[in-house]
């Protein structure tokens, strides 16, 4: 297996990494009061020292009093936690890395099982996170205004405290893909519709409100996913051509790079054709993109949360998308949650050194 094109460097605007690997978001949950602590910049300098090219930081959130359902994550706004994540990239930057922060609404949510709850009730599109469960506000037009707003201060703080790029996560069922989806968006608005674009509008006002306060010259990335954790197998865009019609938008409003979250990148994403959707996304827009889901493991991440372990796989599948320029980065979450040292490994040909994923490795932070 030879991983030497994963090793060339990237260079896009604020953003120049020294390989093609991504460490993927990973909620940890160990932000005590949402203040990032020493342990976390320690949980990210590792991976840096271990040759990740770019770490994404997990699920941040941004200033809005119901944005999370866990007091546990981290939050972007504050000084407190601005702080913390001030040290998180001062000690990723020692370390040689570079990092950007997942900005975050979580929107309508289940309540945590630890029983904590915002200060005021969840707030979505229309009130429900899936088809039949409402458990929280349809936001107002103010509410809408507001969000986009704070969406835009977390990216300017994360230009500010000196992080080299920022995600906005438009993925997985949260807010802004609770706008997207059909199931979720039930409003008679401008914010609703029938149609994918009509749906996108919120994400766009995101999006240029987010590049207003960056400037032209920071990378903005946008993830997205066709799945919702309450219905694996759906599909915002059916094919190519709704594809395009959605992601298109999305970049004229000012996305650099389009992270395509799958839960197994082999998957194709249309018939016809073994294109996954980083593949298409990039074919439909001429974009930056990153793949992920289950890279170098059997099993896939809903499968860990389920308890269930992964075993390590090959590379080559990957290598073969890669090398043929499906995508420019390659998304790599548990191999990396548990090993700090994984893309030194893949670096250095150590294969027999990978580990197996178990959840246990969810329960600690900072680990060799
Ligand atoms: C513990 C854990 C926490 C996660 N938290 C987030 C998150 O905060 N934001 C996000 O976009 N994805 C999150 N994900 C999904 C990962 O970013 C990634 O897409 C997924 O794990 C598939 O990659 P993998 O198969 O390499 O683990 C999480 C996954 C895991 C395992």
């Amino acid at each position: 297996m030879n991983t030497e094109s994963l090793f060339s460097p990237f260079r896009l605007k604020s953003l120049n990494i020294k390989n093609r690997i991504v460490m993927a978001p990973m909620t940890r949950s160990f932000s005590p009061s949402g203040v990032p602590t020493n342990d976390v910049a320690a949980y990210y300098r590792k991976r840096a020292e271990g040759e990740v090219g770019l770490i994404l930081s997990e699920g941040t959130v941004i200033n809005r009093i119901s944005s999370s359902n866990d007091a546990n994550v981290p939050h972007f706004y504050g000084a407190e936690a601005l702080a913390g994540w001030q040290n998180v990239i001062n000690n990723v930057h020692k370390a040689g890395g570079a990092m950007g922060p997942q900005i975050w609404h979580m929107g309508i949510m289940d309540n945590h099982a630890s029983g904590w709850v915002p200060a005021q009730p969840f707030e979505g599109p229309s009130g429900v996170n899936r088809p039949g469960f409402n458990n929280g506000n349809t936001m107002t037009e103010r509410d809408i205004a507001d969000t986009i707003a704070a969406f835009g201060q977390a990216a300017a703080d994360a230009k500010a405290l000196g992080f080299d790029c920022v995600e906005i996560h438009g993925a997985h069922g949260y807010l802004i893909d609770q706008f997207f989806w059909e199931g979720t968006n039930l409003r008679t608005d401008g914010y609703g519709g029938q149609t994918l674009p009509q749906r996108s509008r919120f994400a766009i006002e995101v999006i240029k409100e987010v590049r207003r306060r960056v400037g032209d010259d920071f990378a903005v990335i946008i993830r997205l996913s066709q799945f919702k954790p309450s219905a694996y197998t759906n599909k915002l865009a059916a094919n190519p051509q709704e594809l395009e019609a959605w992601l298109n938008p999305l970049a004229d409003a000012g996305v650099d790079i389009f992270h395509c979250s799958q839960r197994r990148f082999w998957e194709a994403e249309f018939e016809g054709s073994d294109l996954n959707f980083a593949g298409w996304a990039k074919k439909v827009t001429g974009k930056a993109t990153i793949t992920v889901g289950s890279v170098g493991l059997s099993g896939d991440f809903f499968g860990s949360f389920a308890g269930e372990s992964s075993e390590v796989s090959s590379l080559d599948e990957l290598l073969r998308r890669f090398d043929r320029g499906d995508f420019d980065l390659v998304g790599v979450g548990r191999p990396i949650l548990a090993d700090p040292n994984w893309v030194k490994k893949i670096h250095e040909g150590r294969n027999a050194d990978l580990r197996n994923f178990t959840p246990e490795a969810l329960r600690e932070l900072v680990m060799d």
